[in-house]
């Protein structure tokens, strides 16, 4: 049995005090006990103060994005040493808005998967298709091929300690949902590319489904067999829909 995963993705938003009450009523809301590991990712300059405001907390701390570059002259940039040094325990890397708005490439993505890993960071890799691979019938395609890229650089070594999030790009920010059985079928896509390795890491492998998670689809999601959680962005920022989507990943 694979352990859930719901991540939320703040993408670039909030302020010192939206952040303090967010997490303040996420820490308050979630029960000890449950089974779904949850995480959220700030923006970089607030990872700081959500990693005292979770201390103690069921709350774990990652990042959207880090440099491929090890600490040195790269100025602007952030290494994963020191996402490491505050807290992070996962980064989220090649999510499509890096892919698309600053041409992030999957060989750079892979790059970035291997330097994670090197200090011990989970990388939760994003893959999905555009509208027009979808329409063109190409989806399986372009998510094999950016699987590969990280497979090629790390081996299936390095994909059994990462996560894979499958994130069809016209579904994120959009409120069109993939539906659970479009999502199923990637995923298991991805689990069968994997398993054609090593059939031990596609089976613990866990892939979370990304694009319009909210309170009300969530359960249909998760309640697929290859959907191990969800990566959320707009319904993170609101505690209640974020505490009914954990709830929704504990149920089924
Ligand atoms: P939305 O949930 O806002 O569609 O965003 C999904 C996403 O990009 C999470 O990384």
């Amino acid at each position: 049995m694979r352990a859930r995963v719901v991540v939320g993705n703040w993408k670039m938003n909030g302020r010192h005090e939206s952040i303090d009450q967010l997490v303040k009523a996420l820490v308050k809301g979630l029960k000890p006990g449950g089974q779904v590991e949850v995480v959220v990712c700030p923006s970089s300059i607030y990872i700081y103060q959500v990693c005292s405001l979770i201390e103690g907390s069921l709350v774990l701390l990652g990042a959207q994005n880090m440099s491929e570059h090890d600490d040195g002259a790269y100025t602007g940039e952030l290494s994963a040493g020191m996402l490491k040094d505050h807290g992070c325990r996962y980064v989220v890397l090649g999510h499509s808005e890096r892919r698309s708005l600053f041409g992030e490439t999957d060989e750079l993505v892979a790059e970035k998967v291997k330097v994670a890993l090197a200090v011990g960071l989970t990388p939760i890799l994003c893959v999905g298709e555009t509208l027009n691979e979808r329409e063109s019938g190409s989806t399986l395609a372009v998510v094999s091929r950016q699987v590969r890229s990280v497979i090629d650089l790390v081996g299936v070594t390095g994909v059994s300690q990462s996560l894979v999030a499958y994130e069809p790009v016209w579904a994120i920010g959009t409120g069109e949902t993939a539906t659970p059985a479009q999502a199923q079928e990637v995923h298991l896509a991805i689990r069968r590319q994997v398993g054609e390795i090593d059939k031990t890491v596609a089976d613990e492998l866990r892939i979370l489904y990304g694009g319009s998670v909210k309170a009300d689809n969530a359960e249909e999601l998760f309640g697929q067999p290859d959907i191990d959680g969800g990566l959320i962005g707009g319904a993170s920022l609101r505690v209640d829909e974020f505490l009914s989507i954990c709830a929704a990943a504990e149920m089924n």
